[in-house]
């Protein structure tokens, strides 16, 4: 294996405290750079990046061109699970994700298998090699999957939603048939990272944007059984545990086998460090809208979250993705501030 230039990201999510917070940004590939436009203009879509490797390593590598960030994250989507497992998505322009055909019940189960990466995934694997061998060393790269229970309101919802009703409900009238659906995407989620490992990634995030719609006893039963079993079956590199508005979760969270849990901007830091303990790294957690502040304010924030996770592991990252209108020098005053911030000042 090529020896990393720049492997800060790794030591700390291995529970080093490193000389400065690395940096890398959820969404930080795409969305906002001109440069990520330009190739996408050029192809039918959305999905048509996602599964060519040549553009979509392209993609990934841009940040660490543009932004100086510590980490690239493979271009791809969560949706790719339902899809490899027999449920299809369209990337609806300026709308969002759409599943012509939902999987609501043990009847639509019928054309829904365990994902296979190496067949059903493989522009995802040929993605992360090809992204490899042209990173040549620079940074690591981060593979990634939806955790079970986003996955899920997808693919029972059949779109994006504010309250994913439809999800929630199939939750109460039918947990047999949910629990089956989370295994098999479970499953899938195992095999596929995987196979990420295989091609290359360095470390891996499980993505549970919608961990925040349920509540403490469903989080449990439906989401982090799930995540706990993908948890133990990924020993090869360190996974890092993402979970948006699941504060409520933290204290338990704390037991999962991972290395790295990703704090969401409306969690306290102090008080997330106090019920995780010492041992396990942190990211996190600026709210992506400082983005939006003059410099002046942005090098105020970073200072607030760097002192509050001063001398514990942590890696530098926003509470959520980047949104799309971001300005990239905003974007890089803050990946600056990040860096230059010395721990005992
Ligand atoms: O982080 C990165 O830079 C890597 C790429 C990445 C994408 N999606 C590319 C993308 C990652 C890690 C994701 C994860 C993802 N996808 C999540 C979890 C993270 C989160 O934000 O909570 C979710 C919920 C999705 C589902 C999804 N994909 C939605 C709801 C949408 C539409 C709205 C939007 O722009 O986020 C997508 C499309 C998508 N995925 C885009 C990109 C760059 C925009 C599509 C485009 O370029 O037209």
């Amino acid at each position: 294996m090529m020896k990393l230039q720049n492997d800060i990201v790794l030591r700390a999510a291995k529970g080093e405290i490193t000389e400065r917070s690395p940096i890398w940004l959820m969404r930080q590939a795409g969305r906002i750079l001109p440069e990520y436009r330009e190739v996408r203009s050029k192809l039918s879509g959305f999905i048509e990046l996602v599964e060519t490797p040549e553009f979509a390593a392209e993609v990934t590598i841009q940040p660490v061109d543009l932004l100086d960030v510590d980490a690239a994250i493979i271009f791809s989507d969560i949706l790719v699970i339902p899809q490899a497992m027999g449920c299809a998505y369209q990337m609806i322009e300026s709308k969002g994700p759409f599943f012509p055909q939902t999987v609501r019940n043990e009847a639509e189960l019928k054309g829904i298998h365990v994902a296979d990466p190496h067949t059903d995934l493989k522009f995802v694997t040929d993605a992360i090699r090809l992204t490899k061998k042209n990173l040549n060393g620079r940074v690591p790269l981060i593979g990634f999957a939806g955790a079970p229970w986003t996955i899920f309101a997808y693919m029972t919802e059949g779109s994006g939603s504010k309250t994913f009703s439809v999800a929630r409900k199939i939750l109460y009238t039918d947990p047999a048939f949910s629990h089956k659906l989370l295994d098999m995407i479970a499953d899938s989620t195992i095999a596929y990272l995987k196979a990420q490992i295989e091609a290359g990634a360095d470390m891996v995030q499980l993505f549970d944007s919608w961990a925040g719609i349920l509540g403490p006893d469903q989080y449990r039963e439906f989401s982090l059984r799930y995540i706990r079993k993908i948890c133990k079956a990924i020993t090869e590199v360190p996974v890092t545990v993402f979970a948006k508005g699941a504060f409520y979760a933290i204290p338990e969270m704390a037991d999962l086998p991972c290395r790295t849990i990703g704090l969401d901007w409306h969690t306290d830091i102090r008080q997330a460090r106090a019920q995780v303990g010492s041992t396990k790294t942190l990211q996190g957690n600026a709210d992506p809208c400082l983005l939006y502040a003059d410099e002046e304010t942005i090098s105020a924030g970073v200072k607030s979250m760097l002192s509050a996770f001063s001398g514990t592991p942590h890696i530098a990252n926003l509470g959520h993705g980047l949104y799309p209108d971001t300005d990239p020098n905003k974007v890089r005053h803050f990946i600056k501030q990040v860096k230059a911030f010395k721990h005992n000042q």
